[in-house]
């Protein structure tokens, strides 16, 4: 990807995000608390861990991992607006002195190397320009022998290119890749014992219960190419075939970690 077109969906997406705020809701990832869970068990969370939450939004993961496991969390996110309104959370839970939030991009961290017991990131590498440097960042900070893990969206197949919107981008649809390709970025990051598996395999999985916020976007993205005139134009109804279709056969969710040498 092109730097100056990067930065512009990196632009595009944190306000995505931002306005998401402001309308009310502040978990951005599926699986609620669960996957939350899931990741803090594959990095061996425990009481007193120091954790780096990348991409840390409203806080949502960094406040339920101090309240658990009473870990001690620094969350990192671009959005001033993010990092104001987690710390705000912080301090009304009573939680500032076990979880703090600083602003700055992923792809610069400021942290001293292996100051971290692990490195974590919900839903947020697919957002990512370089992912492979990001990892590397990740792992940089972490102590030798621990873990880098996140969760993110998988695609398990092509999605027209007429998708490939910024909208689509900043859900982490358009910019999702295949769970081994994930995995690479993880060796190619220099981890060691890389692992992946998708989470959402079971039909019960909480995933499917997030499809109808995403289904949204991508009707909205579907019914943008038609006014743009680059999607053939359907009706209502096999809009939202396609839609559900999409979402259910092409994309899912998986966790994918690695040990730092
Ligand atoms: C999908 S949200 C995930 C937030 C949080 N991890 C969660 O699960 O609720 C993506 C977050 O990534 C942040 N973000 C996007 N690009 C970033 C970058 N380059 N550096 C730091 N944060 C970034 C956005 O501001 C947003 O808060």
């Amino acid at each position: 990807m092109e730097t100056s077109e990067g930065e512009e969906l990196q632009e595009f997406t944190v306000k995505y995000y931002e306005d998401q705020l402001i309308k009310g809701m502040e978990n951005f990832h599926p699986g609620g608390v669960d996957y939350t869970e899931k990741l803090a068990k594959e990095v061996g969370l425990c009481e007193g861990s120091r954790i780096l939450d990348v991409a840390s939004g409203s806080g949502e993961t960094a406040l339920y991992l101090a309240m658990k496991f009473k870990a001690e969390v620094v969350g990192f996110d671009l959005s001033e607006k993010m990092v104001n309104h987690a710390t705000e959370r912080a301090c009304n839970l009573g939680l500032q002195t076990l979880v703090t939030f600083k602003k700055g991009d992923v792809h610069k961290m400021p942290f001293e190397r292996g100051f971290f017991d692990a490195a974590i990131s919900e839903c947020s590498l697919c957002l990512f320009r370089d992912k492979v440097q990001v990892i590397r960042n990740m792992a940089q900070v972490v102590k030798s022998g621990h873990k880098v893990a996140v969760s993110d969206v998988i695609s398990k197949g092509e999605i027209p290119k007429e998708l490939h919107t910024p909208l689509l981008y900043a859900c982490c649809l358009a910019g999702a890749q295949p769970l081994k390709e994930t995995m690479d970025i993880f060796l190619k990051a220099g981890l060691k014992d890389v692992r992946g598996y998708e989470l959402t395999a079971d039909i019960n999985d909480p995933w499917k219960q997030e499809l109808p916020v995403l289904y949204n976007e991508v009707m909205n993205a579907f019914k943008d190419a038609i006014r743009l005139g680059v999607y053939e134009a359907k009706d209502e109804s096999e809009l939202d075939r396609l839609a559900e279709q999409l979402l259910s056969e092409k994309f899912g969710y998986a966790i994918i970690s690695g040990i730092v040498p």
